[in-house]
């Protein structure tokens, strides 16, 4: 009995190809008046079977979607996708494009990753999964934890030599890495070895780098928590230190997807902890020096947050034009003339402000914001032990004044500044 095709319909498709389709995905490319897909997609298709149009997606892809939807409109369409179309894959663009499922109908087929958790016997949610696909490496440098397992998905064949090298530098170079190739088809291929003894030559475009991630002695640990060691980042001394660091992260509350304003960023080491958070986070430096700004971007990329984005200028002329913030973090320049109240104005209801500072004149401004709008004033004094001749003595850290406030409704006691 057939029903009526939904307007378009995605299908999954693996390295065994038309051989691995399931009925269902089979008929819908039957009835299919178009096809659309990469050329290597496009090509496992039999033309005996498969009739329709054949449409091989342009480069890049996104832009393209919604044209070549509408081009299509009112005709049998049928999106092929690599393994779960909505893992990784063009199913996402397609729901954002169509919004949501009404117009739209998924069949999904095994993805790459559930393939090589079979081959390998580990259980995917336990499972770290990494896409290097059309997106910088440097994100893999946050999932590597001692024991822990990534899978990598490859943007070509010489990914693998690249994961070598990224964790051979990160200090992970006794990692055990397995190349899986052509997962699920006739060409299937596998190679072992470690990180720091990778002489393997590129093999197949089409794999995954399964990691288990083993520290070499002596390579820092750098836990999940906020309050990285400082030297975990490269600095010129303008780093907000370590357990003020902390304090900071606790206050500003970074939750998944939201966005984080760090106007002063020094080193960075607040968005690239926002960042590490969750991989969601989203975070914006602003740095007037432009050596500090490319610094926070290195830093961000040894982090494994290349994500963040860094503008350089002095702020307040550098806000104009960012996205809506969540959370802003002040970390310099608060003298600067209008730049905590176009920070005040950019930030929703319900949006947090944390400033920092060291100075009498900026404590001053901080303590005035303070009596009108209310929040947490607070005075963080970290000492550290050191030696003094044979004994032990405190040296006292520069204090650090912190505001911490969450922006109630216009109605709810704001008072005009
Ligand atoms: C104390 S550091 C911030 C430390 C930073 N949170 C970190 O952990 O690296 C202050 C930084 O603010 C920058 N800065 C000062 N005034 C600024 C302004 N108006 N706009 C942008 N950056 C500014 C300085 O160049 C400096 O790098």
């Amino acid at each position: 009995m057939s029903q009526a095709p939904a307007p378009v319909t995605v299908v999954g498709i693996g390295a065994d190809g038309w051989e691995g389709l399931a009925p269902l995905s089979r008929q819908a490319l039957r009835e299919a008046e178009v096809l659309l897909g990469g050329p290597r997609q496009l090509d496992l298709l039999p033309a005996g079977e498969c009739a329709g149009e054949r449409v091989a997606w342009p480069s890049p892809l996104r832009p393209a979607v919604p044209g070549l939807l509408a081009e299509h409109a009112g005709r049998r369409v049928c999106v092929l996708a690599s393994g779960d179309p909505t893992f990784f894959g063009i199913g996402r663009t397609l729901a954002e494009v169509l919004g949501g499922t009404e117009r739209l109908r998924v069949l999904p087929h095994p993805s790459s990753v559930s393939h090589a958790c079979a081959r390998l016997g580990w259980p995917l949610e336990e499972t770290e999964v990494v896409s290097a696909v059309g997106r910088p490496l440097a994100a893999l440098a946050a999932a590597l934890h001692d024991g822990r397992r990534v899978l990598l998905l490859s943007a070509g064949a010489g990914t693998p030599a690249e994961v070598a090298h990224l964790l051979c530098e990160r200090g992970f170079g006794p990692s055990r890495l397995s190349v899986l190739e052509q997962l699920g088809g006739e060409r299937e291929r596998r190679t072992d070895g470690t990180a720091e003894d990778w002489p393997h030559p590129p093999g197949d475009a089409l794999n995954v780098v399964a990691v288990e991630c083993r520290r070499a002695p002596g390579a820092p640990r750098l836990g999940l928590t906020p309050g990285l060691p400082d030297d975990a980042f490269a600095h010129d001394g303008q780093l907000t230190k370590r357990h003020v660091r902390a304090a900071t992260l606790a206050a500003l509350a970074p939750a998944p997807g939201e966005l984080l304003w760090d106007v002063g960023g020094g080193s960075g080491s607040v968005a690239v902890e926002w960042m590490r958070a969750h991989r969601s986070c989203r975070a914006v430096s602003i740095e007037r020096d432009p050596v500090r700004a490319g610094r926070i971007t290195r830093n961000a990329d040894t982090l494994g947050v290349p994500g963040l984005r860094v503008v350089t200028g002095a702020a307040p002329a550098a806000l104009a034009g960012l996205p809506t913030p969540d959370a802003i973090f002040i970390g310099g320049g608060l003298t600067a003339p209008g730049l905590l109240q176009a920070c005040w104005d950019a930030l929703p209801a319900g949006g947090r402000l944390v400033a920092n500072t060291v100075t009498l004149e900026s404590e001053a401004l901080l303590a005035a914001w303070y009596r009108r709008h209310g929040g947490d004033l607070t005075r963080l004094a970290v000492a550290h032990a050191v030696g003094v001749g044979g004994f032990t003595g405190w040296r006292q850290a520069m204090p650090v004044t912190q505001w911490s406030v969450v922006k109630s409704a216009p109605n709810e006691g704001e008072s005009p500044a």
